[in-house]
């Protein structure tokens, strides 16, 4: 069969275009580490977040020289605590989880957004450079209050950084 050299040409663009489709897709799944939620994750019983022991009292607490943790509880319609300070210069991993619906954690201008699942705890980490401020957000629809859910990553110089003292 006599296969004309334009139809050749284009029969060859189109298979190049489809692999350079499986790549580019590829690349997004595992090439920059965007990680699905699963169920792989630490679970909690959302009806029972005030007996355990990080999410009844949730908040900041330092793990290592310049490591800190943060406990949040997502609920219709707040983060709890809503405005969290950590020093710069610093590694912070969050660790949320919803007592009602699905919620998200979306700190802005990061790469730090997670959705928060009740009965799992999601957890990122958000390496901290400049003192400032970022918005933390839900982008997950929850409810008629969720354009209300809002709170705040304040990034403070590491010498004005003090923990909150435990109660
Ligand atoms: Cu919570 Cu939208």
């Amino acid at each position: 069969m006599k296969i004309h050299t334009y139809e050749k040409f284009w029969l060859a663009a189109s298979m190049l275009l489809i692999v350079g489709f499986i790549l580019t897709i590829t690349y997004g799944t595992v090439g920059i580490g965007i990680a699905m939620v699963d169920d792989s994750a630490d679970t909690v019983d959302p009806d029972n977040l005030g007996d355990h022991p990080k999410f009844s009292d949730p908040g900041v607490e330092q793990v290592g020289e310049n490591e800190y943790d943060v406990y949040v509880r997502a609920l219709q319609f707040a983060f709890i605590p809503g405005d969290v300070e950590v020093p710069a210069n610093s590694t912070v991993t969050f660790h949320v989880t919803s007592s009602d619906v699905i919620h998200s954690y979306s700190v802005v201008g990061t790469n730090a957004n997670t959705m928060v699942i009740p009965g799992e705890v999601a957890t990122i980490t958000v390496e901290t450079e400049e003192p400032g401020e970022h918005g933390i957000i839900c982008t997950e629809y929850c409810g008629s209050g969720h354009h209300n859910m809002a709170g705040k990553l304040i990034i403070v110089p590491e010498d004005e950084f003090e923990l909150e003292e435990e109660q």
